[in-house]
């Protein structure tokens, strides 16, 4: 019997279609831990009865209850989605935010260790970059994190290339941009600005636009980083580091809205608002760093993409 996989916040936004991508693999067995804070268990739909998943109600920081589990299945490899995802919640709760993207890395890391698991892929953030004025971000740029989320991020990817230079772990910190697509929660101000946009396009109703629409962002497909994640776990001979998980290219709010203007003809006119306080005018990543080391680009084509969410129900 081929070790299994471990995913952490499987039943989450890229964590379920990462199980799915992996499961989709064949030969692979999955074991999906979630504790449905944020999580939704519709969203394992798709894969709860595959005889290759295994699902684990569990709170991936819960060292006891994660020992057990290790030492039930015995993972091959770690891919760790589990966290506190809004960046709002961790300037209201700085100490959850501790726990869930600092201090569960590093129990799962020391787990790893205990138990002969080789690989941990870790789920970073390209907010770890903050306020850089150099485009596009290169990895080897010095990080300034601006929010305790993107402080414990870094802070993680640290413990975790300490780990790999102390004892071997390889550990592999995935800096995600702004990922969008299918099981996105839109219902927070503070969701993904994509899944916002559909939500109220299908509904009629107007967006609101901080700013005047050409701030950038590198808007990166679930299914491309579920891929990426997959192939992070899976690829023999990957170095331990930090990679950024982008397309490299960089799209405006006024071009998203021409494609959602053409998608739903006769939509109201948008609402303009002032930009937000903190808002980055343009982010863009270089992919560079992982064509090389896992020869991953990402391949949805966004109109595209934007074409299948607007009709995803
Ligand atoms: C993203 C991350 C955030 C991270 C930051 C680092 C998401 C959801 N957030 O924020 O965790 O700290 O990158 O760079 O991925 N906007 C509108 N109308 C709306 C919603 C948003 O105009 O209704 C605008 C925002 O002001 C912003 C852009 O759309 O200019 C993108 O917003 P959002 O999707 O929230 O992502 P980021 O701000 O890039």
């Amino acid at each position: 019997m081929t070790q299994p996989v471990l995913v952490t916040g499987a039943a989450g936004f890229i964590g379920s279609h990462s199980v799915e991508w992996l499961l989709g693999q064949g030969g692979v067995r999955v074991v999906g831990v979630d504790n449905l804070r944020t999580g939704r268990l519709e969203n394992l739909a798709a894969v709860r009865a595959l005889p290759d998943f295994e699902w684990v109600l569990a709170d991936a920081g819960d060292e006891t209850a994660m020992r057990a589990v290790f030492q039930k299945y015995r993972p091959a490899g770690v891919l760790h989605l589990a966290a506190l995802v809004s960046v709002p919640e961790s300037f209201r709760e700085p100490a959850l935010n501790y726990r869930l993207n600092l201090a569960m890395a590093d129990s799962l890391a020391r787990l790893c260790l205990e138990f002969d698991c080789r690989r941990l892929v870790f789920a970073s953030s390209a907010a770890v970059y903050g306020a850089t004025e150099v485009l596009p971000n290169r990895e080897s740029a010095t990080p300034q994190p601006q929010s305790p989320y993107a402080a414990a991020k870094l802070a993680a990817e640290i413990m975790l290339l300490g780990y790999a230079a102390s004892y071997g772990l390889e550990a592999i910190c995935l800096r995600y941009f702004n990922v969008y697509g299918p099981r996105q929660d839109p219902s927070s101000p503070y969701s993904g600005v994509l899944s916002i946009f559909t939500e109220r396009f299908r509904c009629g109703l107007p967006v609101t636009v901080y700013g005047d629409g050409e701030q950038t962002r590198d808007f990166i497909a679930v299914r491309d980083v579920a891929r990426a994640n997959g192939e992070a776990l899976n690829r023999p001979g990957v170095a331990s580091g930090r990679y950024n998980v982008c397309t490299g290219r960089a799209v405006s709010l006024n071009r998203v809205l021409a494609i959602y203007r053409e998608l739903f003809p006769g939509s109201p006119p948008s609402e303009h608002a002032a930009a937000r306080i903190g808002d980055i005018r343009h982010s863009l990543g270089d992919p560079e760093a992982l064509r090389r080391m896992l020869g991953f680009t990402a391949e949805t084509p966004f109109a595209r993409a934007l074409r299948e969410l607007a009709h995803w129900a």
